[in-house]
């Protein structure tokens, strides 16, 4: 079967670049988008095509607004150090794309296509690529249920798009340390709920807790457990990872709880083959409290996509706090944040292959 052709429309009214020297995340969005549709009486997945950014008419009955059903992913673009652009582990972003569409009873997408399209949609918009230091392009893939229809159960229809948008810091902050609020009593996600995928009514359930937080002088939450309230889930946007002693420990997939982080994945990776002591288990508030009073308790950071590496400088909790150390230059939280920020922009080899090139238009013809 020959790999279908994804049709090029380009506006006509290119939007002028963002001129500021803080992008921050999320604001801005480049000239195109893609767009796919699925339908099983066209034969699934149908009609890709690159269109000029803008709104998508939507059934006011679709399922994606009703009852959630929708699913997304995250991952970025970096320019290298000959200005080609590359994206970061591009197959695995789908991978997870497509096992967040199992847990919403999303049709599954080939991820061939939908990884040429991205690499297509980058080329077409490859002049939005920023130039400051830190920068890069995220890329957001979402799918939602369009079909009109009130009745709860799984869509007939759906459609695929791909947006754009250059981006800086995910924090205000950049890289300074950030305040987070332990959350003891509102929850993230249940075991048998939808923590791991990437999925809207997520984030829906974190904003309240997030609002108050923020309320408080508080960047973002850290969840706990929603049965004890006591094991440390993940940190807003990010999975989370402690050095106590001289182990680094990050909470378990196992439960399902947890949104599974390629750049969780990346940086476990990357910290065994340094030959760090290494834990994926479970770990409780109260040893970070013991941890922290015994002196152990070294770093604790964040990771994810928009983030990257995030240290954490203090976490709040009902009664009382904990500082965190100063971050140092050879802490294990800013290594980390050298080594991908190296392999994002091309500045180390990439020995892993987690790079992947985007070719120039003409080259791709
Ligand atoms: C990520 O860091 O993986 C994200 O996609 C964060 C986003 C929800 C703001």
């Amino acid at each position: 079967m020959t790999a279908p052709l994804i049709e090029i429309q380009r506006t006509r009214s290119p939007r002028p670049r963002p001129n500021t020297p803080d992008l921050g995340f999320g604001r801005y969005f480049t000239d195109h988008m893609f767009l796919m549709d699925f339908d099983p009486a066209r034969g699934g997945w149908h009609s890709p095509r690159i269109v000029p950014y803008g709104p998508v008419a939507m059934d006011p009955a679709a399922g994606a607004l009703h009852y959630a059903q929708t699913i997304f992913d995250g991952l970025k673009a970096f320019p290298d150090q000959n200005g080609e652009i590359r994206v970061f582990r591009l197959d695995a972003h789908l991978a997870r794309l497509n096992e967040s569409a199992k847990k919403l009873c999303v049709p599954q997408v080939d991820v061939a296509l939908v990884s040429r399209a991205i690499r297509t949609l980058l080329a077409v918009d490859a002049s939005w690529m920023p130039e400051q230091e830190g920068t890069s392009i995220y890329i957001r893939p979402i799918i939602w249920a369009s079909e009109g229809f009130l009745g709860v159960r799984p869509a007939k229809t759906y459609t695929l798009c791909v947006i754009l948008s250059p981006v800086g810091s995910y924090y205000a902050s950049g890289a300074a340390p950030v305040k987070i609020w332990v959350e003891e009593k509102l929850t993230r996600a249940a075991v048998g709920g939808l923590g791991a995928a990437k999925t809207g009514a997520n984030y829906a359930a974190s904003l309240r807790a997030a609002e108050e937080a923020k309320a408080r002088g508080y960047a973002q939450v850290l969840w706990l457990d929603a049965k004890e309230h006591r094991w440390l889930e993940e940190v807003g946007t990010m999975n989370l990872f402690l050095r106590i002693g001289d182990e680094v420990i990050t909470p378990p997939l196992t439960d399902e709880t947890l949104l599974p982080g390629i750049t969780r994945a990346s940086v476990l990776e990357l910290l065994r083959e340094w030959g760090v002591r290494v834990s994926e288990r479970k770990v409780s508030l109260d040893e970070i409290k013991k941890a922290s009073a015994a002196g152990q308790l070294h770093e604790v950071f964040g990771t994810g996509t928009a983030a990257v590496i995030s240290p954490v400088g203090e976490l709040g909790y009902a009664g009382g706090s904990i500082r965190i150390s100063e971050m140092k230059p050879d802490s294990i939280a800013m290594r980390l944040r050298q080594a991908i920020s190296d392999i994002h922009y091309g500045r180390v080899q990439d020995r892993h292959g987690w790079m992947t090139r985007v070719e120039t238009l003409e080259s791709a013809a």
